[in-house]
């Protein structure tokens, strides 16, 4: 990964709350509360630009509504579709988070990087799939 590359994964580790150094793509107990941090960063995860959430106070009407997702779905379907939707749906419009393949016109400083790390995915699902999530 470039320097530019960790830095990003930095800044986005960072924000989301991560007190000690990680190295990226290792996984450690996943946290909700990072987790919920992601799902509402409009740049980085971008999720709440198209779904709504429960607990979260905004989000878009592209995607379906996540509330009640875990009723629906199983954490390993949630995964599948979040690291790359066009497995399940080649016409997707959600963006593929945890895969490189078949991306064009990437920026330099982000080519051949995924936009979530396997650590954010498995906190955002620890959030989607968490039974104590506070409603809005
Ligand atoms: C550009 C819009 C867009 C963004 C951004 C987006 N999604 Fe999606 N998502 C969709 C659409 C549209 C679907 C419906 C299935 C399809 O078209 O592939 C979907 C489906 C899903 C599903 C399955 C829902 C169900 O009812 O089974 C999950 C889970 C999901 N998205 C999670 C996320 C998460 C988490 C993020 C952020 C990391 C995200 N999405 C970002 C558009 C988006």
């Amino acid at each position: 990964m470039t320097v530019l590359g960790w830095a990003r994964v930095w800044a986005l580790a960072c924000s989301a709350g991560w007190a000690a150094a990680q190295t990226p793509g290792t996984v450690s107990l996943a946290s909700p509360e990072r987790g919920k941090a992601l799902l509402l960063q409009r740049q980085d995860s971008g999720c709440v630009l198209c779904h709504q959430v429960q607990g979260l106070p905004v989000g878009g009407t592209l995607g379906p509504s996540l509330v009640g997702l875990a009723e629906r779905s199983t954490k390993a379907q949630a995964r599948e579709r979040i690291a790359d939707a066009r497995r399940l749906n080649p016409q997707t419009i959600m963006p593929a988070y945890l895969s490189t393949e078949g991306l064009n016109k990437v920026a330099t400083p982000y080519q051949e990087q995924t936009i979530l790390t396997a650590q954010g995915l498995e906190d955002i699902l620890s959030y989607l799939f968490s039974p104590n999530k506070a409603t809005p």
